[in-house]
């Protein structure tokens, strides 16, 4: 094992010997190499003759870029040309830290490491997969689920996804989630997604507060917990007693056992999906400045490894945003028109389609998308149907169709159920 990596490791087990046996091999092997070539290029940084780094620059020293492109930008070439450090950009990194505490504010000052910035949520599940996922390990999380977690941590990493069913009846399944979590080995990796991919569904506070006591329940019973939040969808909750922080929040705190990571990022909360620029952040009970680098090195070492760093121009323009004194108010907007959306479909459900003979509505609350489950009725079948037959597109997920009403103008909604429902009734009559 390199020197570098070894000494993570001593750091880690000293703080927190739980926090080491939850990492991977891979977890355990990676460091952010502080000699070798990126070091070399920092020690150039500054010099009147820097011959070091890969980039190529103009005879003014500024980057060397092409007009077509540079017309483009209004930013400063240095904030969008060049490479952007692995960890991401310092400046965002900071301003996104605080963004977290002040949309978390039950973290209060507890220490959390300084968001690593990710090519987009994926890469920061990837990450996730690389540091904490063995061959053979289990990731439980609720049956349904965001399909591309089976590709990101089992055909990556040879992990296997083990679920329970999100529901019991109109509510979390808290003893699903219990079950899984209680059942024979120590190390146990649970992954939440809420608002939740592919149902629209965020636990109530109470079923927060519930899920809370189970995970510190296990850890008491010295399971060995990483907590993984995939936060895609923050911030778009519609509807009253509904939990409005992450996940996050309440298990950073918890117990030495567990150790919350916090994937999140602007991709679908600040409407930017082709930007790829996400984050992953860390805490624990026992974190401290030390833990917290050891971890933002580790995930900065797999970060260079995998792609280097992110990109630099959509860091830049996002730490733009973040800086405007526009950005709350607009972001504000963007959510009430989601919400209004969202208060069309549940008008529309709940006033006509409540006893559909066709489809049960599976509790929603968030998000972007809300599902039907169909009775009996194939769903690719209407799908292909509602193609066809009535100009619609939707998504079939087993016996699910998923809607996702975040990207449907409000007066198409009333017609896409109408649709949805006469597509229903062709596929049970064959009529199509
Ligand atoms: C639950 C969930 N997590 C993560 C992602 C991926 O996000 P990104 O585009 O930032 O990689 C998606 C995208 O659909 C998602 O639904």
């Amino acid at each position: 094992m390199n020197p570098q990596a070894e000494k993570l490791n001593q750091l880690i087990r000293e703080i927190n010997p739980s926090v080491f046996d939850l990492l991977s091999y891979r977890g355990r092997n990676i460091f952010f190499p502080t000699k070798g070539l990126v070091k070399q290029g920092l020690d150039a940084k500054g010099k009147k003759i820097n011959a070091s780094i890969g980039m190529a620059m103009e005879d003014d020293g500024s980057p060397l870029r092409l007009k077509a492109i540079d017309n483009k930008l209004n930013l400063p070439p240095e904030e969008t040309f060049p490479y952007a450090s692995s960890y991401g950009k310092n400046e965002l990194r900071d301003i996104w830290k605080e963004i977290i505490r002040e949309k978390n504010p039950t973290l209060g000052k507890h220490p959390i490491s300084r968001p690593v910035v990710t090519n987009a949520l994926t890469h920061g599940l990837s990450i996730c997969g690389y540091l904490f996922v063995n061959e053979g390990d289990k990731i439980i999380m609720p049956d349904l689920f965001w399909g591309n977690y089976k590709l990101l941590f089992e055909n990556a990493y040879g992990g296997q996804l083990e679920h329970f069913p999100l529901f019991s009846g109109q509510n979390f399944n808290t003893e699903g989630l219990k079950e899984r979590l209680n059942s024979p080995g120590m190390k146990k990796i649970v992954l939440l997604n809420f608002p939740n991919n592919p149902t629209g569904y965020t636990p109530t506070e109470i079923e927060v507060q519930e899920i809370t006591t189970i995970i510190n329940d296990a850890a008491e019973n010295g399971k060995k917990i990483v907590l993984l939040t995939d936060d895609a969808y923050f911030g778009l909750v519609y509807e009253p007693g509904i939990y409005r922080e992450s996940i996050f929040s309440p298990m950073a705190n918890l117990h030495k056992n567990v150790l919350a990571v916090k994937v999140d990022g602007a991709t679908k909360e600040d409407y930017a999906w082709g930007f790829r620029v996400g984050f992953i952040t860390f805490s624990n009970k026992l974190m401290n400045d030390e833990m917290a680098r050891c971890l933002e090195d580790k995930a900065a070492g797999a970060v260079r490894g995998n792609v280097s760093n992110c990109p630099h121009l959509s860091q830049s323009l996002l730490l733009t945003a973040y800086n405007s004194p526009d950005y709350k108010e607009d972001k504000e907007r963007k959510v009430k028109l989601l919400k209004s959306r969202y208060e069309k479909v549940k008008e529309v459900v709940l006033g006509k389609y409540i006893n559909s003979e066709y489809f049960d509505i599976v509790p929603n609350n968030s998000g972007y998308f809300m599902c039907l489950k169909l009775k009996g009725i194939d769903a690719e079948e209407v799908r292909q149907v509602l193609l066809n037959k009535y100009d619609t597109g939707i998504m079939a997920i087993g016996d699910l169709i998923r809607v996702a009403y975040s990207s449907l103008a409000t007066d198409l909604i009333e017609l896409l159920f109408e649709n949805i429902q006469n597509a229903c009734h062709d596929v049970k009559k064959g009529n199509y």
